[in-house]
């Protein structure tokens, strides 16, 4: 029998305008101590750079992960068993989505969910050339928001929404329990959620993957004052900032700002926002969970830990989640 390739990329027409983007700055930098959002970082430069940390031979996180699905993609696929609808949120590392769909059996569909048109539109392409017969439902969306997903093209026997990366520890806890619970409402009663998350270790080895000898991370974080200059007029000298990370053991989180080398005053819009010399402006964390941490915080989202597998160094962890209470929990 012939399988027809097929995909097509949908629009979730209920995402918000586009944001104020000055308004969401102006806001976090009246803030005690500034905070400016992580997302900040993603336009079309940060997101290439972001690939370029990944290369990095101190950033372990995601050789640890492909590592990881290197050894356990065929048991994750049995796991979840056979007719899988896989929605991703983010379009996709695409060697790990490739390395799970490689072993999965009979998937439904394949729905990356990603908020940047032209990544969805290139990793939608490169994944249905790769798997012809499996059909491909991308959508437009922001994945924090509630989704409407597209109806599948036959019955699948759970959703399963993959997020790999331990992009999870990129938000604070109390926003990370949400997301989990948005998770569990839209994979339903029988589906699960296959996560990844980075685990704790060393100060040493956790700080040398966000302080990269090349300068990779440090330019990715100077990179969203070049972002807000050109898209808000902003005045940021690039020369009198720094990227500064530290991991706080208490907190288990790498903390990264941007540091004022001197007292200075930026035009953001109609306002002239003043630094002092040494002032910190915090725009990332990267939490970092021990196996309970995470089954802690899965918890609180109404979830359970049902099976997890880390790579052959234990750098980095991959959970599969159900419903509390559910068989298999
Ligand atoms: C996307 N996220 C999982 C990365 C991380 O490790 O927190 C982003 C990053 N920031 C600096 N280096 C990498």
């Amino acid at each position: 029998m012939s399988v027809q390739a097929s995909f097509d990329i949908r629009d979730d027409d209920r995402r918000p305008p586009v944001d104020d983007l000055l308004g969401i700055v102006q806001r976090g930098l009246r803030a005690r101590p500034k905070r400016l959002p992580s997302w900040l970082f993603y336009d079309e430069r940060g997101s290439q750079l972001f690939e370029d940390i990944c290369e990095q031979p101190e950033y372990y996180l995601t050789r640890s992960e492909i590592a990881l699905m290197d050894t356990h993609a065929g048991d994750i696929a049995d796991v979840l068993g056979p007719d899988v609808r896989l929605v991703e949120y983010g379009s996709g590392n695409a060697i790990k989505t490739r390395m799970l769909l490689e072993h999965l059996h009979a998937p439904v569909s394949y729905v990356p969910v990603e908020i940047s048109a032209e990544p969805l539109r290139n990793s939608t392409q490169a994944l249905n050339e790769r798997f012809p017969g499996v059909p491909v439902q991308a959508l437009h969306a922001d994945f924090t928001r509630p989704l409407r997903l597209p109806i599948p093209p036959r019955a699948p026997r759970r959703t399963v929404i993959y997020f790999p990366g331990s992009t999870i520890g990129n938000f604070e806890a109390r926003d990370a329990a949400d997301l989990l619970r948005k998770m569990r409402g839209e994979m339903g009663d029988n589906g699960g959620i296959l996560i990844g998350a980075d685990l704790k270790k060393d100060t040493a080895t956790i700080e040398a993957a966000y302080n990269d000898k090349a300068g990779v991370t440090s330019e990715f974080t100077l990179n969203m004052l070049v972002r807000l200059n050109r898209e808000i007029g902003s005045d940021f000298d690039l020369s009198s900032f720094r990227h500064r990370s530290h991991y706080n053991v208490m907190a288990g989180r790498i903390e990264t700002f941007i540091v004022s080398t001197r007292d200075q005053k930026v035009r953001v819009g109609k306002q002239q926002v003043g630094f002092t010399a040494e002032e910190a402006m915090q725009v990332e964390y990267s939490c970092k969970y021990s196996p309970e941490d995470f089954a802690a915080l899965a918890g609180k989202a109404g979830l359970a830990v049902a099976h997890e597998w880390t790579d052959p160094q234990g750098m980095f962890a991959v959970y599969y989640l159900v419903r509390a209470g559910a068989r298999g929990a």
